[in-house]
């Protein structure tokens, strides 16, 4: 009987779930205090002159909470959100179809957008300066040149590397807010109001082993959370506590500070291989199997917040902090 409670539980893929404990609004979204703060003004100013919110780019890694934000922006702005993603918008056409289904005052939300090919960035400058639209259509020989006005919009682009943006693209973004890593307390709060809408409780011992366990990360702390509520489920508990979250936790090889395999993997190497660094990111790359964009965008940044790892201009070097935590004596 629980068996097969949790086998269906499994078959909700990952987005289902997201949807339901996504917060909504902006009072709902814990933390990045500073950003929501801005947001709130910004959003009430645009509100006050009747105008499109001037555009906004949030950056940070994965899982920071971008994409929610730019769905709570749309909710306190009391406007329509459409999304794309970079890589999928492949044709002028593509970018055309949904500049041109939006309505006054809606927000475009581009995830991934350092992804978006160079040629599509050309078309969206002018869409975001003055809301025109200057496409070719027509077959060769036969092309022409239309211009098409816009309604004025709000675009949203998310992106884990700021750095990847063309200059151009990133100047015509008026509002520019990088996300931080959740303290433990706030990630506590995220645990607990995913447990109240999901309807297991939880309490803040186990909260907070979870939270220190999720490397200051809203998804990794939700998806923990959803792991460890399925070992409480099977052991028939009514209420999250803190022997099942570190057996969970454990089980997940989610050490005491919330690195994972492949984070202690790559201190591993840096130590063991290239003798605690200096080792370029090319190399650290072949030698752990990871590509080099999944370790600047997903793991470094986390392991260089809290202290683990070091970038210098030779490469990447593990610190003393590193040792003393794998338990490694340093030659
Ligand atoms: N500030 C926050 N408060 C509460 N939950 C959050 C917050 N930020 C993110 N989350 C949760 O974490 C999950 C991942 O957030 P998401 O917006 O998809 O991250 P990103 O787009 O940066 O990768 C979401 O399902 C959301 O429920
Ligand atoms: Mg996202």
């Amino acid at each position: 009987m629980e068996e097969s409670v949790v086998r269906n539980y499994e078959l909700f893929d990952d987005n289902t779930l997201d949807n339901t404990i996504r917060p909504e609004t902006i009072e709902e979204y814990v933390g990045q205090n500073d950003v929501k703060e801005n947001i709130k003004v910004f959003v009430q100013a645009a509100k006050m002159r009747k105008e499109a919110l001037d555009h906004v780019l949030l950056y940070g890694p994965p899982g920071l909470g971008k994409t929610t934000l730019a769905f709570i922006i749309a909710h306190e702005l009391g406007t329509n959100i459409k999304t794309a993603s970079g890589p999928s918008i492949e044709k002028s056409g593509d970018l055309a179809a949904i500049l041109s289904s939006l309505e006054p005052g809606d927000v475009l939300f581009i995830d991934e957008i350092h992804r978006m090919p160079r040629y599509i960035e050309e078309i969206l400058y002018p869409a975001m300066e003055d809301f025109s639209l200057d496409i070719i259509v027509g077959s060769e020989g036969n092309s022409r040149n239309i211009k098409i006005d816009l309604p004025p919009f709000t675009l949203v682009g998310a992106t884990t590397r700021a750095g990847d943006l063309s200059s151009p693209l990133r100047d015509r973004f008026g509002i520019i807010s990088k996300l931080q890593f959740y303290s433990i307390d706030e990630l506590s709060d995220i645990i607990k109001r995913t447990s109240r809408v999901l309807e297991m409780p939880i309490n803040d011992e186990a909260a907070l082993e979870l939270a220190t366990r999720s490397r200051g990360t809203p998804r990794i702390a939700n998806r923990l959370f959803k792991r460890v509520r399925d070992f409480a489920m099977v052991k028939n508990f009514d209420i999250i506590n803190l022997e099942v979250t570190k057996e969970a936790l454990d089980r997940l090889k989610v050490d005491k500070i919330g690195l994972d395999a492949t984070d202690r993997e790559l201190l591993l190497a840096i130590i063991n291989k290239f003798n605690g660094g200096p080792v370029g990111i090319e190399a650290l790359s072949s030698s752990i199997g990871e590509e080099v964009t999944t370790i600047e965008d997903v793991y470094e940044p986390y392991l260089l917040q809290i202290g683990l790892l070091k970038r210098t201009a030779r490469g990447r070097v593990v610190t003393d902090k590193a040792y003393e935590i794998l338990g490694i004596e340093k030659e």
